[in-house]
């Protein structure tokens, strides 16, 4: 359940108003006490008036700077693909708007360094819809991977064989982060393949290894299919490693995402955003459960469980009715609280849950696993390219 503290609505406007804003986006800004949708703009009209329609906005508009002249509006999201994204956010900065941009944050690393230089001179607040980072689950994780550096106790029963022969290993200090990504790309639009699920989905997935590892990268290796199957090695300047799997030969039928954690004998592993079960440190549970944001799912099983007899449900209503659409029991990915910790930073109230210096970052080693994949070798990351110098 969400906990928004109602204060005076922002007025936004989202741009871009296909599948994730229409299925997503809008549905949950309309719901959130705190925002109200004033302006859609596509470049079709019949999202448009449909989706105005049932949510009740009043002004449409098939030109973006229509809504960014309007001095009403306090934020832009910006949810078409990425072939908008410098003109757009330069746009925005000129008029002032804070900018919620969906990932990727851009496709090259010059259009990286760009919105770098617009948003560091522009000054306006800024977000990255990478909103795993706002996920209960996730956030949970990163307390307790803190907690956990902050007091790396060997736990009472851990094995240790012959310690005072040896002395501790470096080694302990990394962290080792396995992804695993079950996908069906049945479910995945023609346009996506074009650079295929490698660009579209590893954003989110290598900004969550580079939060939970939180140091800079150093070096990519990635193989595979980059629009299917591929798998992605980050190496960090301290020795950590991310390794980053993705099948789109999976069923979402399965939990879709496993994050495995490890760091001084402690692991800690986040279950489809629905549950996190942690081991080797003292005074933290086995197992906690993150509900989901779907209501639908008749069951009182929580966690994992609920997965399971929500993917049954869909299945028999699927069967029933034919309707190959309806999925029920999605995980909260984050994404209404992402879009309330953004509104709270425009209000001065906190901070952006994912600046553009950190979807830099992500964004900069994606193109880096794709240029790999399509050399066949590990490529270096350099602190040029993740911090360019703009000017
Ligand atoms: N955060 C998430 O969970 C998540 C999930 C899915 C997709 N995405 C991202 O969201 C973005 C959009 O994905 P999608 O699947 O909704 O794509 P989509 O193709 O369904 O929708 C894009 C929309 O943008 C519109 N558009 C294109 N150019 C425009 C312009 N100049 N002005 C106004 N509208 C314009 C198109 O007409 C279309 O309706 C992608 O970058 C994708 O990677 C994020």
């Amino acid at each position: 359940m969400h906990t928004t503290t109602v204060t005076k609505p922002l007025h936004v406007a989202v741009v871009g108003c296909g599948m994730i804003a229409s299925t997503v986006h809008i549905p949950l800004l309309a719901r959130n006490p705190n925002l109200r949708l004033a302006w859609l703009c596509d470049v079709q009209e019949e999202p448009l008036r449909r989706l105005a329609a049932q949510y009740d906005v009043q002004h449409v508009t098939t030109d973006y700077l229509d809504l960014l002249k309007d001095p009403t509006v306090d934020m832009v999201v910006l949810a078409t693909t990425h072939t908008l994204r410098v003109e757009f956010i330069e746009q925005a900065a000129r008029y002032g708007k804070p900018v919620y941009v969906e990932k990727p944050m851009a496709g090259t690393l010059p259009d990286i360094a760009r919105i770098l230089q617009v948003v560091r001179e522009s000054g306006i607040p800024f977000c990255v819809g990478h909103n795993r980072r706002s996920a209960p689950a996730i956030l949970e994780a990163c307390a307790i991977l803190e907690r956990h550096r902050a007091n790396p106790a060997i736990t009472p029963w851990r094995l240790d064989r012959n310690s005072h022969l040896r002395p501790p290993m470096p080694e302990e200090g990394e962290t080792m982060v396995l992804l695993r990504v079950n996908d069906d790309y049945l479910t995945w639009k023609p346009w996506s393949f074009a650079e295929g699920m490698l660009l579209c989905e590893m954003p989110h997935f290598l900004d969550l290894a580079n939060l939970f590892i939180a140091r800079e990268p150093r070096r990519v290796f990635a193989m595979g299919s980059t629009r299917l199957n591929f798998t992605i090695l980050v190496e960090y300047d301290d020795g950590s490693i991310a390794t980053l799997t993705d099948s789109g030969a999976g069923t979402l039928d399965y939990p879709k995402e496993l994050v495995e954690i490890t760091h001084r004998g402690a692991m800690i592993a986040i279950d489809h955003c629905l549950e996190i079960r942690t081991a080797g440190i003292e005074g933290e549970p086995f197992r906690r459960t993150f509900p989901s944001l779907d209501t639908r799912v008749k069951t009182d099983k929580a966690g994992i469980e609920y997965f399971y007899e929500a993917a049954q449900q869909t299945i028999a209503e699927r069967l029933r009715t034919g309707d190959h659409e309806i999925f029920l029991g999605f995980p909260d990915k984050g994404h209404y609280a992402h879009f309330d910790r953004f509104a709270a930073c425009i209000r001065g109230e906190g901070e952006t849950p994912c600046d553009a210096e950190s979807a830099a970052q992500a964004t900069v080693l994606t193109l880096k696993a794709l240029e790999s994949c399509r050399l066949g070798m590990p490529v270096r990351v350099g602190p040029e390219e993740l911090h360019p110098i703009v000017m």
